[in-house]
């Protein structure tokens, strides 16, 4: 048997990219560890959104080389592998700065990984594989997935068309793909049978989604839902990560009418100014996204919003942020990511003119997750008091605790025996804190009725 070591950043595509990678070898042979100076394949899945994702693969490497010397003074070989989107952005790089890895591949090919692993073992030199195969990766990929828990990620949608001005995904996931219903229909139910009580749908834009349904005719997110929500056995359904502009009215009625779509969204509005929302090529305006949280709150009354923030984008003033301040308050959050703008080589904002200073930046993100804090810590303490389905998903470090999520992904530790994992019960919340919620099973009742 050999190993398998993978190290995972960024998205949660590249954690159910990692997943399928561990699939695809298990037929060689290939067993997962934990251990990285024992493996015999080593994988970096990496990402390439922000600088500071980069620089951290090349100090991975050389922690990773150092292994790979001790082995080969044995007489062992580690193969040392990058995958993800810094494989494709960076390929060449990569080869140049770290000669000793093996192989460089990016998101599009790992169904080509056994040939790949062929080649490196026969000694036929390192591999740089940046292609988009004209074969559709999802065809080539093992039916047997390894058994992923109560909660599963399903990718039903790749690649991005939307060229925000500060974003490599287009560049590195390419155009978008949307997966055929029936083959997601199908993974779903695998993943059910294998026990998934909650099944996440992935896409970089994932409700930009339009595959093709059994008739031949295009189906958007919404209707991929509604025939999702027919497969036994999963009681939760999310999906992740949304475009303001893809939210169309069938997606907003999907959640008035489909009541194990959970009423939690993570909807990114980057800015509250139009000014700059507009320079992002965001293609919506401020206001665009107060209607729109509107109208989800309308279909979902009791909806709760995350989303992602950039500080700092060219030409960002002061008032352009006091409006982003203004649109965190006039939504309220239940979460949310903030980030400082980071110049990435190729895409159109790194070479716009007045970029920000970095004191300017840094004092605007603490700003804002001040605010997105207090929001939060704000949210969580008027769940108090109240009783919502809970799904358990494993042990808490709590002693006689289990550790699971409400509908509003909030982790929740409460006091019961692990035989809850897998299982939703209806839990009082007791006790919160910014990050975590304390509650105690409410009633034992059967979970078809939550
Ligand atoms: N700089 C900072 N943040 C970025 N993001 C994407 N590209 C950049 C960048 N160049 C953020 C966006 C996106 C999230 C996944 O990462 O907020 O929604
Ligand atoms: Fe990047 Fe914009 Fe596409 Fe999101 S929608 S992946 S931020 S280009």
């Amino acid at each position: 048997m050999k190993k398998l070591h993978i190290k995972t950043w960024g998205c949660q595509m590249n954690v159910y990219d990692s997943a399928r990678m561990a699939d695809v070898v298990t037929p060689l042979g290939y067993a997962p560890t934990d251990e990285m100076a024992e493996a015999d394949l080593v994988i970096f899945n990496t990402c390439h959104i922000r600088e500071k994702a980069t620089e951290k693969l090349f100090s991975e490497l050389g922690r990773a080389r150092e292994h790979q010397e001790a082995r080969a003074a044995v007489g062992e070989r580690m193969l040392i592998a990058v995958a993800g989107c810094v494989a494709q952005a960076e390929g060449p790089e990569i080869q140049r700065r770290a000669p000793y890895v093996d192989m460089v591949f990016g998101p599009q090919t790992y169904h080509q990984l056994p040939e790949m692993i062929a080649r490196v073992t026969r000694r036929a030199g390192r591999v740089l594989n940046t292609d988009f195969p004209a074969e559709a990766k999802f065809d080539h990929l093992p039916l047997e997935q390894a058994v992923s828990g109560v909660s599963a990620f399903l990718s039903v949608q790749e690649g991005c068309d939307k060229f925000c001005s500060f974003c490599v995904v287009p560049y590195t996931r390419g155009a978008e793909y949307s997966r055929p219903v029936a083959a997601i229909v199908a993974e779903a139910e695998r993943l059910a049978g294998q026990g998934a009580r909650e099944i996440t749908l992935l896409g970089q834009n994932v409700n930009a989604y339009h595959g093709e349904d059994a008739g031949g005719a295009t189906c958007g997110l919404g209707g991929l839902l509604r025939r999702l929500a027919e497969v036994p056995g999963v009681l939760r359904w999310r999906y992740t990560t949304s475009h303001p502009r893809d939210m169309d009215d069938d997606l907003i009625a999907a959640h008035r009418d489909i009541p194990h779509l959970m009423p939690f969204l993570h909807l990114p509005v980057q800015s509250g100014s139009d000014a700059i929302l507009a320079a992002m090529n965001r293609k919506h305006s401020a206001d665009d996204y107060r209607g729109l949280v509107e109208r989800l709150r309308a279909a979902r009354p009791d909806m709760g919003f995350s989303s992602d923030f950039i500080v700092g984008f060219p030409g960002e003033t002061d008032a352009d942020f006091q409006a982003t301040l203004r649109l965190v308050r006039d939504v309220g959050f239940a979460q949310a990511y903030s980030f400082k703008y980071s110049r990435r080589p190729g895409t159109p904002a790194a070479a716009m003119p007045q970029q920000v200073d970095e004191a300017v930046m840094d004092a605007r993100l603490a700003e804002l997750q001040a605010l997105l804090r207090e929001q939060q810590d704000g949210f969580n303490q008027a769940c108090v008091g109240r009783t919502m389905p809970v799904l358990f998903d494993g042990t808490s470090r709590r002693d006689g605790h289990v550790f699971g999520r409400t509908p509003f992904m909030q982790a929740i530790h409460v006091p019961g025996p692990e035989r809850l994992i897998g299982h939703a019960l209806p839990v009082e919340v007791v006790e919160a804190g910014t990050n975590s919620l304390q509650g105690r099973v409410a009633a034992n009742v059967p979970e078809a009725v939550i």
